[in-house]
């Protein structure tokens, strides 16, 4: 397995909720040159996830400071009321939850139709067996290797073998799909996730460590462990 992962080529989504909310277009102007490949925007409302972070008005503030990929997780519920919000404030990638709602095949359709891409998002308590019916249908898979709500957690070891046996789904698939892995995520544990199969890290904690001078080190570090 880790020769396969050696060839892969690995994506890091700096999630924004360790920047400095008081100057954040500065923050993503600074990942953007910093290397950043995709911007991680987690949307949390105090309902799903016991925090609320930011919406909509926040993400369009954002989009004239980027050209890079906005891959929004949304941690709310419900979320189809907002699917069409959040695709016009600029996010490229809608992931969500499937224990947001009853319909999460209605999700996957209303986050298409908007012309997005769509990801579903595993809690360390969510089996992949989810993901059987709809896997054809999504793009994305977000495996959380903290129970989802705050930043700046430690790393769950038990999701490793999570996302081991994704991958090897994955890739008996004909569809390429991303396998994204949010939280905990430093230059200890980007390793072990990257070995595990994972292409896209989400990094907050350790992206923003240090500052601005350091964000382009800490990006370089965590893609090449
Ligand atoms: C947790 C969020 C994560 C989190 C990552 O609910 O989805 O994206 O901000 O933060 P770190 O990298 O600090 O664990
Ligand atoms: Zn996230």
């Amino acid at each position: 397995m880790s020769q396969v992962s050696k060839s892969r080529e690995i994506k890091i989504a700096p999630s924004i909720l360790a920047a400095d909310f008081s100057r954040l277009g500065a923050e993503v102007r600074a990942i953007d040159e910093a290397g950043a490949d995709y911007i991680h925007l987690d949307v949390m409302d105090g309902h799903f996830v016991p925090n609320i972070s930011f919406g909509p008005s926040v993400i369009k503030s954002l989009r004239p400071h980027t050209d890079k990929i906005f891959d929004v997780h949304l941690m709310i519920a419900p979320v189809d009321p907002f699917v069409e919000a959040f695709a016009e404030a600029g996010a490229n990638i809608i992931t969500f939850h499937p224990e947001a709602g009853p319909h999460c095949h209605r999700t996957i359709q209303a986050i298409r139709a908007q012309g997005c891409k769509v990801g579903v998002s595993l809690n360390p308590g969510t089996p992949i067996d989810v993901l059987e019916p709809i896997i054809g249908d999504i793009d994305l898979v977000l495996v959380m290797t903290v129970n989802p709500g705050f930043g700046g957690q430690g790393f769950i070891d038990s999701q490793l073998n999570k996302i081991g046996r994704l991958r090897e789904w994955i890739d008996q698939l004909e569809r390429d799909i991303d396998l994204e892995v949010d939280g905990g995520i430093n230059f200890d544990t980007a390793p072990k996730a990257i070995a595990a199969g994972a292409n896209i890290l989400v990094a907050g904690t350790a992206t923003f460590a240090g500052g601005p001078p350091v964000y382009g080190s800490n990006i370089t570090r965590l893609r090449t462990p």
